[in-house]
Formats: structure tokens, sequence, C-alpha cells
């Protein structure tokens, strides 16, 4: 296996915490929570695309890019980490976005930008608003990049969520982060909880990590975008072509790839009872900052994971930060008046 010997930048800040979190333990009467703290990578406001940037920033230097490009929602923490990878790196980046995504986050050019898209903004990333059928739009980054060709810049295209063998490498290695830092607090894992989506590069890392380590948790993606069925669809190849990447003859299996999509309606993006419920509980137990769009759906999965009974006191659970908070703030609008008043009159 090739895994260590994998060109990457040093561009994340790693390894990330893993840390208690008693007070959340206590609150829900279950299993011990573990928090990993990805959501502190450290690349302009931090997530889990730090971590695949590395590799994907170190293949387009190999390539003497000059240029990331990528794409996603207007509120897209891949886009943003993205356009802070290409500066840190001496870069530009290019962002395709779809055109307007009401419950994401008002991209309407009347409103200042928010969350995320104003974060990409001040740090100079252009953005190409793409007006078409979103299954359409690798036609036209084909198009963006061939003009930037013409302008004399080597552009590096990275997929939607920087989700391909190259990056989902990177999970691999946060499940050996993981497992050292287990080890250092002589502890053991029983599950790790992860949000699943139909890019995918996340829990099909963790997912091949797992397997290939004998880690001795189990990986439980929750679904953030669609059913179990379509993710496991997209995450298991990706695992596949990541071992193969990686150059290890492991393959994993669709037992292997646990998803639950019972905590992600009404769709991606919009928020449910149990999410709020979940980020209000992290931030008032742990001080611990959610995102109405992935981690609080994950949260809200392990919440009632407890209260059925799935996940018991002699269990250790890792939940895994992914990152996102800018859109709580993108959110501000819907969400702010969610949440029960303070402890204290
Ligand atoms: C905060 C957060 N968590 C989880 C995910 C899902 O990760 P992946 O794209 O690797 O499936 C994303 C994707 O954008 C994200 O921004």
């Amino acid at each position: 296996m090739r895994l260590t010997s994998i060109p990457r930048v040093d561009i994340a800040h790693l390894p990330t915490p893993l840390e208690p979190a008693p007070n959340l333990s206590a609150e829900l009467g279950g299993p011990e929570i573990w928090i990993k703290r990805d959501d502190l990578t450290g690349l302009a406001l931090g997530g889990n695309k730090a971590r695949k940037l590395e590799y994907l920033v170190a293949d387009a230097l190999a390539q003497d890019a000059t240029v990331l490009m990528t794409a996603g929602a207007p509120q897209s923490n891949h886009c943003r980490q993205t356009a802070a990878a290409a500066r840190k790196s001496g870069l530009k980046a290019v962002l395709i976005f779809a055109p307007y995504s009401k419950h994401y986050g008002s991209t309407d050019p009347d409103q200042a930008p928010q969350g995320n898209l104003l974060l990409d903004n001040i740090m100079g990333a252009k953005i190409e608003w793409y007006q078409g059928d979103w299954q359409d739009r690798l036609r036209f980054m084909d198009q963006v990049a061939a003009d930037l060709r013409d302008k004399g810049e080597r552009p590096y295209v990275i997929p939607g969520g920087g989700s391909n063998a190259i990056g989902a490498t990177a999970y691999v290695n946060a499940v050996y982060e993981t497992i050292t830092q287990l080890r250092d607090n002589s502890m053991t894992a029983t599950h790790w909880y992860t949000t699943s989506s139909t890019s995918g590069g996340t829990h099909a890392g963790l997912a091949l990590g797992a397997k290939l380590a004998h880690a001795p948790f189990a990986v439980v993606g929750s679904a953030c975008d669609q059913n179990a069925e379509k993710t496991r669809s997209v995450v298991l190849p990706l695992a596949n072509a990541t071992a193969e990447h990686i150059g290890t003859d492991v393959r994993l299996a669709e037992s292997d790839i646990v998803i639950d999509d019972s905590y992600y309606l009404p769709s991606y993006g919009i928020p449910n009872e149990g999410c709020l419920e979940a980020i209000e509980i992290a931030a008032r137990t742990e001080g611990l900052l959610l995102d109405p769009v992935y981690t609080g759906k994950t949260m809200s999965a392990l919440i009632d994971h407890v209260r059925t009974g799935k996940l018991t006191s002699s269990d250790v659970v890792i939940f895994h930060h992914t990152g996102g908070t800018p859109a709580l703030f993108a959110q501000a609008d819907g969400i702010a008046g969610s949440f029960s008043g303070p402890d204290l009159d």
C-alpha cells in the first residue's frame, strides 16, 4: 500500500482534536461521546474538505496548475475551503455556483452575500453563476476551463466535494490518525458517526480506512441529501476506487457502507426539528456549534439512536464534526427563532 507516499501539501491543522463531550453524554444519558473536531482543520474556518485538499492541491501543483476550479451550491463549504486552499498555495480560484437556492442561503444580487459566499468574495474567488440544469454543469465547467486556458491559465478541476479517489484518500488517513489518538487516551470506540452525502468522499475514505486499519468502531453514515440506496451507490464505488488509488487489494462490499437516511428530510439544506434540537443541545451542553445542513442532522441521528436504544451506555461514540458552521449565518433568517431562550432570566 502506498498511502504514506502519496504527495500531499501541508495546509490543514492536523491531527484535529479528539475531545470528550461529557456534558452531552450526561444530557443524553447514553454512551460516552467524543468529538472528532474536523471543524478545526484551520483552512478559512475549517471543515472536512481541508484534508482532501491537501492531496488535491499536491496533484494540482504537480500539474503546474495556476487556478483551482470547482463547483457547488452558493453556500458550499467545499468551495470556500477550495478558495482558501488556492490562496494559501499561491493559486487563484474559480467557483461555479448554481444560481439560486432559496433554502440554502440567498444569492439575491440585491442582498449582501452571507456565510460561505461572503468568505469566497473576501478571498477573491472568481464566481461563475451557472444558469442551466445542474446535471449539465460539467460541460459548463469544461467551457470555463477552456476560457481560462485561452487567457494563459492552467486550471485544475476539482470535482464537487473534492470527492474523488485522490481526495477520499485523506479520510483513510484520518482513521489511522484517530486510532492513534484512541491509543494515546487508552480508550476504544464502538461507533464513528459521520455525514454521508452523494459526493461521498468522507464516508468512502472512512469506511475504507476502518476496514484497512481493523478499526474497533463501526462507521455509521447519516444521509444528508439522498436516500441510503442512492448515497451508497456513490460511496461504495468511490471507496473501492480509493482502495485502488492507494494500492491495496482490499475491497468493500455493500454491507461495509452503513447509512441511515431517516434524518435528512424534508430535503438537503432544510433543517428539520431534530436538526435544530441537536444544534441547540450541542451548543448548550458543550459550546459546540453544529451546522443546519450536515452536522446538525447527523447529531440528530446520534441523539435519536440513543433515545431509541440503538446506542447504549456501554457504547463509546465518536461524533465526526465535519464543519459547515458558516451556513448558520447564511440561514439566520430561517432558524434564529427556533431556539429557546437563555437559562437565566
Ligand atoms: C460540513 C460538511 N459535512 C459533510 C459533508 C459531506 O462530505 P462529503 O462531500 O465528503 O461527502 C460536507 C460536504 O460538503 C460538508 O460541507
